[in-house]
């Protein structure tokens, strides 16, 4: 299976920069297959648009979260059905941005997971330890509390590792640390779910991180809002 390289672009971007993301994308790809499958996840308020930017280009459009429930009295929520009806195909669930300043646990996570399955979305549930977990040598343990708690019984699903002290930092664990990460949760998931990793890949680390055993793709913030960094780590591939 091709890796997948997925984009989140937090909250960055407007129309224009997204237009001149896919018009970079397109002219450099020329015509050619990406050695990787794509994924752009921009703010809601993109979704659409770049939906509509990437037209026959091969890069799917995910959106950054979810809600639990597929309508409601939830100001300013988005249902999972909502994204779907717009092309995307996609959801991030869980990230430790949303689990820090949203508070979103495991069981919350979980259930965003199950409704954007529920309305045909791939979710991307992502996971990962603090820089005092690791310190004290429980990431292997938060790893294994995080696949019981945050992910449904499905094989359509991506799981992200992304360790929080690598994410926007600049620092990346050990070769030896991602493959340990992966390895363990190759054995705790379903055969076919993806494993990508994430926290601070750049086009310069990216070959080295791809080319780690169970490490399926990644997971890139900073890094994929300029189209020329992006098709770097797809070319890493
Ligand atoms: O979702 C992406 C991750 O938070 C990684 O972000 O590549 O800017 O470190 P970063």
């Amino acid at each position: 299976m091709k890796k997948l390289i997925a984009g989140n672009w937090k909250m960055f971007g407007h129309g224009g920069e997204a237009m001149g993301f896919i018009e970079e994308v397109r002219t450099k790809l020329g015509g050619a297959a990406p050695k990787a499958d794509l994924l752009i996840c921009p703010p809601a308020t993109l979704v659409e648009r770049f939906v509509r930017y990437v037209k026959e280009l091969p890069i799917a459009i995910g959106g950054q979260d979810c809600h639990v429930k597929p309508n409601g009295a939830f100001t300013g929520d988005i249902a999972a059905n909502m994204l779907s009806e717009i092309g995307a195909t996609y959801c991030i669930v869980g990230h430790s941005e949303r689990r820090e300043y949203h508070k979103e646990d495991h069981a919350t996570v979980k259930a965003k997971a199950q409704a954007a399955i529920d309305a045909g979305l791939i979710p991307v549930i992502c996971i990962g330890e603090t820089l005092h977990e690791r310190a004290d040598g429980k990431t292997l343990d938060v790893l294994k509390a995080a696949i019981k708690g945050s992910l449904p019984d499905s094989d359509k699903i991506v799981v992200a590792y992304e360790p929080v002290w690598a994410i926007g930092s600049g620092m990346t664990p050990s070769r030896e640390e991602i493959a340990e990460a992966h390895h363990a949760l190759r054995r705790m998931t379903v055969p076919g779910v993806r494993l990508l990793y994430g926290g601070s890949v750049k086009p310069q680390n990216a070959k080295e991180i791809l080319s780690i055993p169970d490490v399926d793709g990644a997971l890139v913030g900073g890094a994929s809002l300029k189209a020329a960094d992006f098709l770097a780590i797809v070319e890493a591939c």
